[in-house]
């Protein structure tokens, strides 16, 4: 299994709901580490830009006005198969389905207030991580 980087989100609503050290425990807690983080405010540019491939879901305004809320937290994982790894932790994208003590199942409210946003694949976190990370403000261990 190769290292690898991937990209997460704690979405406005986790934040604002003070669940960023909780859900930031439980990643840690499966090995994944933490070597980039940052809290920012998405404009709707960026917003829009991040989740252009959903652009013709019926679902893409909910989701931008949710996600320019209010602050997130990025960061980038590190470890062994770190993509499936978060997703795994992460859970199912609707908090209903996600199977119990994973962040979705605890933290998320419902399918667009899900906690948070993790890369699907590798080449999506290259992408993400590009997106938000210069290069010099990431620290691999
Ligand atoms: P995320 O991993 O951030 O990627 C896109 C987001 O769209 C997803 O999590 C959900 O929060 C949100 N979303 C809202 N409705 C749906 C839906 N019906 N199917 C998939 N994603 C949805």
């Amino acid at each position: 299994m190769a290292t690898e980087q991937t990209l997460s989100i704690v979405k406005p609503s986790a934040v604002a709901a003070n669940h960023i050290g909780g859900i930031l425990h439980k990643l840690e807690q499966v090995g994944l580490k933490i070597i980039a983080a940052k809290m920012i405010h998405l404009t709707l540019e960026q917003a829009e830009e991040f989740y252009g491939v959903h652009r013709e879901r019926p679902f893409f305004p909910e989701l931008i006005d949710l996600m320019v809320s209010g602050p997130i937290l990025v960061q980038v994982l590190e470890g062994e198969d770190a993509v499936k790894v978060n997703r795994d932790v992460m859970g199912a994208t609707d908090p209903t389905e996600a199977a119990p003590e994973t962040i979705r199942a605890i933290y998320g409210k419902n399918i667009s207030e899900n906690a948070v946003h993790g890369s699907d694949a590798p080449e999506t976190a290259a992408r993400e991580i590009a997106f938000f990370f210069d290069q010099n403000t990431i620290f691999p261990r």
